[in-house]
């Protein structure tokens, strides 16, 4: 009997493409099993600066049986063109400092996509994630051919909504009970940034 991809051990499953994006000071590419400890200590370390801005964590969300159990989900969505995840790693020690998702892909008339992203506390407020935000947009713009990103965040997360600005993202709208964040469903600012507009965004900034 030949086996089906669904009932291999769950590491054989785990398979993305060799996607690199590298910044001056980063590089991101999908997560591998190898990440599990690293990324567990950093989320651990920052349970109390994530958790006010994530769905909600449970006993098992840093268990290794779950980590490789998301990043294959991540890798069977990649290769249905629904998402695409990243670790980011800082480039002269390879240490994890955060994540960013390309989530909820949708082509068509649509061509857009909704982003997700994470920087560990002690990582914060060293220009990281704006690094991150820029490699992703040239690629998101460039080879996923998206015509515009969206993003949400709570009121309140002052941090993500000055990241978003500063790449040329706008208010669109404010969305009632939007997503379930730390167990409770919660209002989100809408952002959204076209192609055009994070263009003139870099005119501005260089
Ligand atoms: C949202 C989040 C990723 C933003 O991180 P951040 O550290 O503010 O963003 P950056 O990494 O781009 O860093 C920017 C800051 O670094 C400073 N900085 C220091 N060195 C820098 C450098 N070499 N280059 C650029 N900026 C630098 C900037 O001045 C800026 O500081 P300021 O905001 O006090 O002006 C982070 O707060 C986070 O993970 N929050 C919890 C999870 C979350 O909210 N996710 C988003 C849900 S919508």
């Amino acid at each position: 009997m030949i086996k089906s991809p669904s009932v291999w051990p769950l590491k054989q499953r785990i398979e993305f493409p060799a996607v690199r994006l590298n910044g001056p000071r980063i590089l991101m590419r999908p997560p591998d099993p190898v990440d599990f400890p690293a990324w567990a200590a950093l989320r651990e370390r920052s349970k109390q600066h994530l958790t006010p801005f994530e769905p909600e964590w449970h006993e098992d969300s840093l268990t290794r049986d779950l980590f490789l159990r998301r990043i294959e989900r991540q890798s069977r969505d990649w290769k249905a063109g629904l998402s695409c995840s990243f670790l980011i790693f800082r480039s002269e020690d390879q240490t994890v400092l955060g994540g960013m998702n390309i989530n909820n892909i949708v082509r068509g008339a649509a061509q857009f996509c909704t982003l997700g992203y994470w920087l560990g506390e002690e990582h914060q407020g060293q220009g990281y994630m704006g690094e991150a935000m820029r490699l992703t947009l040239i690629y998101g713009f460039n080879t996923l051919k998206f015509h515009r990103f969206n993003a949400g965040t709570l009121p309140h997360n002052g941090r993500s909504i000055k990241l978003l600005r500063r790449f040329g993202f706008e208010e669109e709208g404010y969305a009632k009970s939007y997503l379930q964040i730390n167990g409770e469903w919660q209002d989100h600012i809408l952002f959204g940034l076209t192609e055009d507009q994070f263009q003139k965004s870099l005119n501005i900034s260089a």
